[in-house]
């Protein structure tokens, strides 16, 4: 390498914490599972952008009975923990929810409280039935519990990045999830 370009990823990446084909199994036994509970029932699946952008792209595929797709984008308040639940749609949906099934769909829970507002939000659109589905869920910082019917992994205490999750808005493009260890001075 030459002074002049640029390492492909800076030395922030730590090890692989799952790979892209333990992911696609995940997705798979969601999709499955999915399919058996909703067969017959007019479901909409709502995500956040952009996290779960390729979340939500692979569990739409291994989908197998009709459903369609709609996106909300939010902004959060507040520098606190306390106050990150705070947010604001930024986009709406597109699609009205009433007298429907609708699952959200969501990347990573922490602490609860974008799930908890978002399901809050939902819930008064009067539909049918609302359940969660989430990809990692990391309990230890919960702060708001949350119902989640669909659940891909259990994750401990680690930030991690990849796969549509991000930070400071790089390495969504990752294939597998990584645990992301920056430079302590960086932080
Ligand atoms: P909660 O409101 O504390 O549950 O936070 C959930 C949101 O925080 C997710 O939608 C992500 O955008 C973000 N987030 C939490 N943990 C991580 C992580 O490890 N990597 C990337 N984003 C994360
Ligand atoms: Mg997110």
């Amino acid at each position: 390498m030459n002074s002049t370009s640029l390492p492909p990823w800076p030395g922030d990446i730590g090890p692989v914490f799952l790979t892209e084909e333990q992911i696609q199994q995940a997705v798979n036994r969601l999709g499955a599972q999915i399919s058996q509970d909703y067969a017959g029932k007019d479901l909409v699946m709502v995500g956040i952008l952009k996290g779960v952008l390729f979340f939500i792209a692979d569990l739409l595929r291994a989908i197998t009975v009709p459903v369609t797709v709609d996106f909300l984008a939010i902004a959060r308040y507040g520098p606190s923990e306390q106050t990150r639940g705070v947010v604001h749609l930024t986009k709406d949906l597109n699609e009205p929810l009433d007298g429907r099934h609708v699952l959200f769909v969501e990347d990573i829970i922490d602490t609860g409280l974008t799930t908890h507002f978002i399901m809050r939000t939902l819930r008064l659109r009067q539909p049918a039935s609302l359940k969660a589905c989430v990809l990692l869920n990391r309990n230890r910082r919960r702060i708001i519990d949350v119902d989640l019917a669909y659940v891909g992994f259990e994750i401990p205490d680690i930030y991690v990045v990849g796969y549509g999750l991000d930070f400071k808005e790089q390495y969504r493009n990752l294939r597998n999830i990584v645990k992301f260890e920056p430079d302590e001075t960086a932080r």
